[in-house]
């Protein structure tokens, strides 16, 4: 799958309801990262809004120094070059604009995923997709931002690594018939919005849709954060997309960075 990329360029424009976002799109057969190309087509001047998609990354990157697996050809690796206009602070709660957008396209297909915090979506415990929001200074010194989406569309079970079988799911193992250019124009149409109103300064509005496509409050949750686990029951979302714990006894703690693990009670999940 190194050659011509399989992405259907015309379906996604088809399908593709923005205004600005999606209409520069770069599609590859393979590249290392999204994520990287993007940063090289910011170097080279490219536009806010222009899109990278590969139907095989051989260095995806995840969070917190992690790889990413995407099926060739069954999992949609994005990513979205963005030159936001808000204030650097602001930038703090853009993975949690990216997980909702995705989110919310994901229900115009059909499926009701959850978040989980920073912005994993889940079903039945299982992780669909996943977000790496980067950001770096231009020439000019101005932020600029790549986000990057990875999204289990077509894969089946024997797609994943074996590491990934139990933990993983895909659209196709929810039951959900999607093409990777449905997805990629959905989370476009999705975010759009939710960026521009981002870009105006209130996380409020986001913030709160966020917390309602959330299922851990109240929850007993673990968080690894990089300066050591942090337990407690989950509380709420600070205004800088922070995860507010409350410990055992103890005064509420707020993490802004790490992977969080959820106690869920006997039969849910
Ligand atoms: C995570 O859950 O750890 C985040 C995964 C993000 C993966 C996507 S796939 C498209 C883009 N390119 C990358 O190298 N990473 C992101």
């Amino acid at each position: 799958m190194s050659g011509e990329a399989t992405f259907d360029r015309a379906a996604f424009a088809g399908a593709l309801r923005t205004r600005r976002l999606g209409h520069v799109l770069v599609a590859r057969g393979e590249v290392d990262s999204t994520n990287e190309l993007a940063w090289t087509m910011a170097q080279e001047g490219a536009d806010d809004g222009a899109c990278v998609v590969a139907d095989v990354q051989t260095r995806g990157r995840g969070r917190q120094g992690r790889s990413w697996h995407t099926a060739p050809g069954r999992g949609l690796a994005l990513s979205l070059l963005l030159h936001p206009g808000c204030d650097r602070a602001a930038l703090a709660t853009a993975p949690l604009v990216a997980g909702l957008g995705l989110a919310r396209a994901l229900e115009a297909l059909g499926l009701e995923a959850r978040l989980k915090w920073p912005n994993d979506l889940v079903v039945r415990g299982r992780k669909l997709s996943g977000v790496l929001v980067e950001s770096r200074r231009g020439a000019d010194g101005a932020d600029v931002v790549v986000m990057g989406v990875g999204v289990n569309v077509a894969e089946r079970a024997e797609d994943f690594p074996a590491e990934l079988r139990e933990s993983a799911t895909s659209l196709a193992l929810e039951g959900v018939t999607a093409s990777r250019e449905q997805v990629a124009a959905g989370f476009l149409n999705a975010l759009e919005p939710l960026w521009d109103e981002h870009q105006e300064g209130d996380p409020g509005r986001t913030l709160a849709a966020w917390r309602g496509r959330a299922a851990f409050w109240g929850m007993p949750v673990t968080v690894s954060t990089p300066a050591g686990p942090v337990s407690g029951v989950a509380r709420d979302l600070d205004p800088r997309g922070g995860l507010v714990i409350e410990p055992e006894g103890g005064a509420a703690i707020t993490v802004y960075a790490g992977d969080l693990r959820v106690s869920w009670p006997e039969g849910v999940a």
